[in-house]
């Protein structure tokens, strides 16, 4: 049996079984697919494949596994825009509305099933009239408009992969992914709107063009009508393409296996990973675990989920689930605060929202902001909220089901990743009884461990979170590079995929997402977890986030420093701030309360919101500050700088 590694200092006890009105109703209100999916987990992935989807030709394998390389639904063909299109307007459906699309300005569209699908077949045949084929990588680099959906449907299609890129990235990147992938044509805009302002797109393209040869031609969305210049023969509108296109395009019968899109994640060097996702297996996962993680009932609910489809949230929970299952969703432009900080709650009361799906970081924003925004607002629409991206604060769940639920709303904490592609680990809504801040337990079918240094299974307490069996929307490789795939998932524990993750099993079996294990601390020899002091600061009344690295100390080999955003009404003198640091030892104990607390304006995020705890480290050993490019907002880092100088340091 396998000893803890990394310490459990966080109790929280607090349980909120599912409401009865809600598992009434529930899509799963009973536990038996758990065994279900124990007893055999391919024939449950099977049984999931055929219900959820449509396919033209049946698959004769469930699985071919030649670790760490899967195949799924060996076989079957199937074509991805086809399930999620054609077959609801053929049921009559395509008078639904697919995407309620609400511009930052304020401008909105409408768009139902059989609208998105005219429009997807037109820039079908607009990609295959400038040459795109089967099998060809295509670009895409745009604001949360429809147009981005269209683009990435009319991929699919003609069997084209995608690789969005994040319409925050710099020209460097738009190089590097391009490349990677030898992309043939980039889709991208004029702009977009963030923040009241335009947001320039189709500049970057040009500034990245001349060092991208595989790129032969470039289709422009007019969104903010800026300034832009057009070359001759390469760059071309949409909607001048669009007015010429067919909207006949039949779609081409994909096999399981073949490449869906190309995600870029960045690790630990600067090359960033193009992740793999397939066909049949992604799509299968990816709209089940959609339809029983959110209880998506299509006829009556709104659903959103508030990431950027640049992210893997956003392929996963804004595009190809909802579709699949026929749901109407929302999609917003632009930011949270603009023209005020109520905009989210405006949109949920506007749309009549009954499921949001956002991150611990924006949550803990709206925190900081003060729950009298939500408070203008009509939200009892609501009827389920999701989380995901870091690991929730107890005290962020409690303010989210709060305020934002009204104390009737189940949270679903969802773990996944890019490379997983769909859930991973997440409660089922009328099933599970949640713990604030737990992610709950493995979704039926994933097998999850925590193990040891020595990969030998961790039964109460913390470790590393392992997969032990390859599941429909894992990730198939990295680009172009299946030693770096082995290398970086599958190395370190021996038939084991590595997630890079901490996680803690309480006395209960619940399990707890403890952070990076590249930002677990080693304090006098306790491998202290960042989530959990992070969790013990902002439970104190005046911390709306907070971010902890451990800096070098000569006698303790690393010392906590933690870093905090107060809440609004809150000032920063020294006795909150002692006060604060104190709070962590009566939370959790004396060997995880921090040396020092610097009160800071804001932390260095990466653009999807996680924080960047790395740089925290820079500036707290004083050292240079390492690769930066992935960072939000750079000014951010030489404020916290100045802070730190200034912050009392104490034993
Ligand atoms: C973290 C986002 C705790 C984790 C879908 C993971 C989480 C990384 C959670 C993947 C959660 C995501 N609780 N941590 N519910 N969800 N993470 O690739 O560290 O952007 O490895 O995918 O986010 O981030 P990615």
């Amino acid at each position: 049996m396998g000893e803890p590694t990394i310490e459990d200092y966080l109790r929280e006890n607090r349980t909120f079984p599912p409401p009865p009105e809600f598992v009434a109703r529930a899509v799963v209100a009973d536990d038996s697919i758990y065994a279900e999916a124990e007893a055999d987990f391919e024939a449950f992935w099977a049984r999931r494949a055929r219900e959820t989807l449509t396919w033209y030709d049946d698959f004769h394998t469930v699985l071919e596994w030649d670790l760490p390389f899967a195949k799924w639904f060996v076989g079957g063909t199937l074509n991805v825009s086809y399930n999620c299109l054609d077959r609801h307007v053929e049921a009559g459906r395509g008078g639904k509305v697919a995407y309620y699309w609400e511009g930052e300005p304020g401008d909105t569209r409408t768009i139902t099933y059989a609208e998105l699908l005219e429009e997807v077949c037109r820039f079908a045949n607009v990609l295959k009239s400038l040459g795109v084929q089967q099998g060809d990588r295509v670009a895409i680099y745009m604001p949360m408009i429809p147009e981005l959906p269209v683009a990435m449907l009319a991929c699919t299609r003609i069997g084209a992969a995608h690789s969005v890129i994040f319409g925050g990235f710099s020209p460097d990147s738009i190089i590097d992914r391009v490349n990677d992938a030898e992309a043939k044509l980039i889709v991208t805009a004029d702009g977009g709107f963030r923040r009241g302002t335009v947001s320039a797109l189709k500049p970057n393209v040009d500034a990245a063009i001349a060092s991208t040869p595989s790129v032969e031609h470039v289709v422009v969305v007019r969104r903010t009508e800026n300034d832009v210049s057009m070359v001759e023969g390469r760059d071309h509108w949409y909607h001048d393409l669009m007015a010429e296109a067919s909207a006949d395009c039949p779609p081409v019968k994909m096999d399981s296996e073949a490449l869906l899109y190309l995600l870029y994640t960045s690790g630990t060097t600067a090359k960033p990973k193009g992740i793999m996702h397939t066909t049949g297996g992604y799509l299968a996962q990816v709209a089940y675990t959609h339809k029983v993680v959110f209880d998506l009932h299509p006829d009556d609910d709104v659903y959103w989920c508030a990431a950027d489809i640049g992210w893997v949230t956003g392929h996963s929970y804004i595009v190809y689930g909802p579709l699949t299952n026929g749901a109407t969703s929302v999609i917003y432009e632009g930011t949270p605060d603009t023209p005020g900080r109520d905009r989210l709650w405006a949109i949920v009361e506007k749309y009549g929202v009954t499921q949001l799906y956002t991150a611990p970081t924006a949550i803990r924003m709206f925190m900081k902001w003060g729950h009298e925004e939500p408070e203008k607002h009509d939200l009892s629409s609501l009827r389920l909220l999701g989380t995901v991206g870091e690991p929730i604060n107890p005290e962020a769940w409690m303010w989210y089901y709060r305020y934002i639920g009204g104390e009737r709303c189940p949270i679903v904490d969802t773990w996944w990743q890019t490379e997983t592609g769909a859930h991973m680990i997440t409660p089922l809504p009328g099933v599970t009884t949640l713990k604030p801040g737990s992610a709950t337990f493995a979704f039926p079918g994933i097998g999850v461990e925590v193990v040891d240094d020595h990969g030998r299974p961790v039964e109460r307490g913390g470790g590393y979170l392992t997969l032990t069996r390859p599941w429909p929307a894992m990730l198939r490789g990295i680009w172009g590079d299946p030693d770096r795939y082995r290398e970086t998932y599958w190395s370190r524990f021996p038939g084991r995929y590595f997630a890079g993750d901490g996680c803690k099993i309480d006395d209960d079996g619940y399990l707890w997402l403890l952070g990076r294990v590249d930002d677990v601390m080693n304090v006098s020899g306790h491998r202290v977890s960042t989530t959990e002091v992070e969790s013990a600061l902002v439970d104190h009344e005046a911390v709306a986030e907070a971010a902890v690295v451990g800096a070098s100390d000569p006698t303790t080999g690393q010392a906590i420093i933690g870093y905090v955003i107060l809440k609004q009404r809150f000032e920063p003198t020294p006795e909150l701030v002692e006060e604060i640091r104190q709070h962590v030892a009566v939370k959790i104990g004396p060997t995880a309360r921090p040396r020092t607390v610097v009160v800071v304006p804001d932390l260095p995020k990466t653009r999807s919101g996680k924080i960047m705890r790395r740089l925290l480290r820079d500036v707290a050993e004083g050292r240079q500050l390492g690769d930066t490019t992935t960072l939000a907002d750079a000014s951010v880092v030489e404020e916290i700088r100045q802070r730190a100088l200034e912050a009392p340091q104490e034993d």
